[in-house]
Parts: C-alpha cells; sequence; structure tokens
C-alpha cells in the first residue's frame, strides 16, 4: 500500500536513510536538520510518501509571499525512484495550494540536475528564471513554476 501522510518525529531515521542516498545534505548537522524538521513539522509543512511501513519519499514545503507554495526539498529513495512517488508528493502539494486559495506551486533546483528538470517539466513546471551564481562556484539554479487552477 502506498500513501502520502505528515511526517512524523519518529520518520527522521528513515529520512536520513534517503537523504544520505539523494543530496549531499552533510553541510547540516544531524541535530539541527532535526530540530529544523520538528518545527516545519508543527506547521505541516513536512509529508512523506510511505510503501507498506515504509517511509521512502520526503518533502519540505515552504509558502512564499507571491501566493505560491515552494517545494524546497523533494526526495525519493532511489531504491523507490520511477515508481510516481514524486509524482504523488507533488499532487498533495497541488492540493494544499488548492485548499489554501493559493496560486501555484514552485521548485528550484542546480540547473546541473537533469533528473529534476525532467521530473518537473513531466509534472508541469515551466522554467521563469535562471539565477546566476545561486549556489556560488557559478553554479545556477533553475526556476519553475506551476499555476494551479
Ligand atoms: C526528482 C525525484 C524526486 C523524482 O521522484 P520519482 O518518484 O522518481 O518521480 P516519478 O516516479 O513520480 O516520476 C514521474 C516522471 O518524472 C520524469 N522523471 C523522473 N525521474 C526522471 C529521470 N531520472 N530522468 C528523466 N525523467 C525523469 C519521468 O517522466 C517520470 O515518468 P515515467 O517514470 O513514467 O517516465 C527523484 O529522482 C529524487 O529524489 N531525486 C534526487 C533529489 C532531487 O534531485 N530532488 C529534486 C530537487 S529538490
Amino acid at each position: 500500500m502506498r500513501r502520502v501522510r505528515k511526517y512524523q518525529s519518529r520518520d527522521f531515521v528513515d529520512y536520513v536513510a534517503t537523504l544520505e542516498k539523494t543530496r549531499d545534505w552533510k553541510r547540516h548537522t544531524t541535530s539541527e536538520l532535526q530540530a529544523r524538521l520538528e518545527k516545519l513539522k508543527r506547521r505541516e509543512q513536512v509529508w512523506l510518501a510511505e510503501v507498506e511501513t515504509r517511509a521512502v519519499g520526503f518533502m519540505i514545503l515552504s509558502p512564499r509571499k507571491d501566493d505560491s507554495l515552494e517545494i524546497e526539498w523533494l526526495d525519493v529513495h532511489p531504491g523507490f525512484q520511477r515508481s510516481g512517488l514524486g509524482t504523488l508528493l507533488v499532487n498533495k502539494a497541488a492540493r494544499i495550494v488548492k485548499a489554501k486559495k493559493m496560486l501555484a506551486l514552485s521548485m528550484h533546483f542546480p540547473e546541473t540536475n537533469k533528473t529534476a528538470l525532467g521530473f518537473a517539466t513531466k509534472n508541469g513546471f515551466v522554467v521563469f528564471e535562471r539565477v546566476k551564481d545561486f549556489y556560488g562556484n557559478k553554479k545556477d539554479a533553475l526556476h519553475l513554476r506551476k499555476m494551479i487552477l
């Protein structure tokens, strides 16, 4: 069984197990990350996709001043990618946008992240801005948006 639900404190171990495979997150310490998640959890900004009872996809949301909801972090464990879990999470974010009467979803990632670009394009996001040197070291970011009607 697959479902999307809110993140709970007990999911932290699964989250770290996924992040260790998907990104270089070690510039945050484990305790910093845990504290940040606890804070976001209280505001219902952390969601996950569960397969059977294992949490394998994670999404952090952040409301923006321009009436859009930013998908800040989206990570699916590599063993579970390409099975629709990322899309399931984005669909959840779109339902939250509608429920809160906001206008759009947004995402950003390094322009070299072709996987994220393929995924976002398939899910209806459109590039609206390229930000030079966003990550330093001449690494540009792509900013994408999807209007939610
Ligand atoms: C990007 C990511 C979240 C996608 O999650 P996912 O669960 O694999 O995505 P889905 O299975 O819902 O994919 C939906 C569609 O997106 C596209 N897509 C997904 N991964 C892709 C890839 N590696 N290359 C090209 N297109 C891809 C495909 O069109 C796919 O449909 P298909 O499988 O029927 O062809 C996942 O690859 C991931 O966690 N990557 C590492 C972290 C990251 O880069 N996050 C995004 C930036 S915050």
